[in-house]
């Protein structure tokens, strides 16, 4: 991924967006480029900023025949890149009651018994634009590691791209938001303050403030937002193409 100040903002680059050509400033993400072109994200635009998952995205570039992948809100074009962006890829999703079940490893096998037709072709871990490796925990997986799953697939963002790529028709980050759910619920301690929080909501200690809040002009409104605490910003030495989707 191009870090997006390295490149000058004047300079027009040639993107093909579903075969059609579209001149487009060099230092724009995918995503703001396709609206420079006159594309609008309406509706399910997604987060743009790295964590949603809506914009995955599929690309070739002119000195390679490789597929590539990456998040649209993210990736800064490439000239003479073909690209067609896929916001949901086709993926069944077992139903169940997180409530009824045990939190077992054997569990994902009985919701997903696919995840045996694995045939650790990587596929899967090159498809994924947060780098995770998927086929790592695609074999945790089939272990009945809920553990391993969980954590391994902890920065998944459900863009289904490793689905996409699967050579045996696996719905990977499916399983792996079961085993999430699994250990948060029957494996990992219950968070305390996050229990306090829930009862203080029931008990209505926000409605108040929530009421206030609703009756503040839009003017008010912008002044509390902008006057807000934040986190301190990064150094720009200390920039990761991992950082991208938190600034
Ligand atoms: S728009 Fe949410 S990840 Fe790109």
């Amino acid at each position: 991924m191009t870090k997006p100040s390295e490149k000058p903002m004047d300079e027009m680059v040639p993107i093909f967006f579903m075969g059609k050509r579209y001149e487009v400033p060099a230092s724009l993400t995918i995503q703001k480029a396709l609206e420079y072109a006159g594309y609008q994200h309406i509706r399910g635009c997604g987060c743009r900023g790295g964590v949603c998952g809506a914009c995955g995205t599929v690309y070739r570039t002119p000195d390679s025949y490789k597929l590539q992948v990456g998040l649209a809100c993210q990736t800064v074009v490439q000239p003479g890149m073909h690209l067609m962006i896929l916001p949901y890829y086709p993926s069944n999703r077992a139903v169940f009651n997180i409530e009824e079940m045990r939190g077992t490893g054997g569990e994902l096998a009985e919701l997903y018994p696919e995840i045996f037709k694995c045939i650790g072709c990587n596929a899967c871990t090159m498809g994924c634009p947060m780098d995770i490796d998927v086929m790592h925990y695609m074999a945790q997986a089939i272990r009945g590691d809920v553990k391993g799953v969980a954590e391994t697939s902890f920065d998944c963002i459900m863009c289904g791209l490793c689905a996409s790529r699967c050579p045996a028709e696996e719905v990977q980050f499916n399983v792996a938001i079961l085993a999430r759910r699994l250990n948060a619920r029957y494996r990992v301690p219950r968070a305390e303050h996050l229990r306090k929080r829930v009862e203080q909501v029931r008990e209505g200690l926000f409605e108040e403030p929530l009421r206030d809040l609703m009756g503040k002009s839009t003017e008010e409104l912008k002044k509390m937002y902008s006057s807000r605490e934040t986190e301190p910003q990064m150094a720009e030495d200390d920039w990761t193409p991992q950082d991208a989707r938190y600034v």
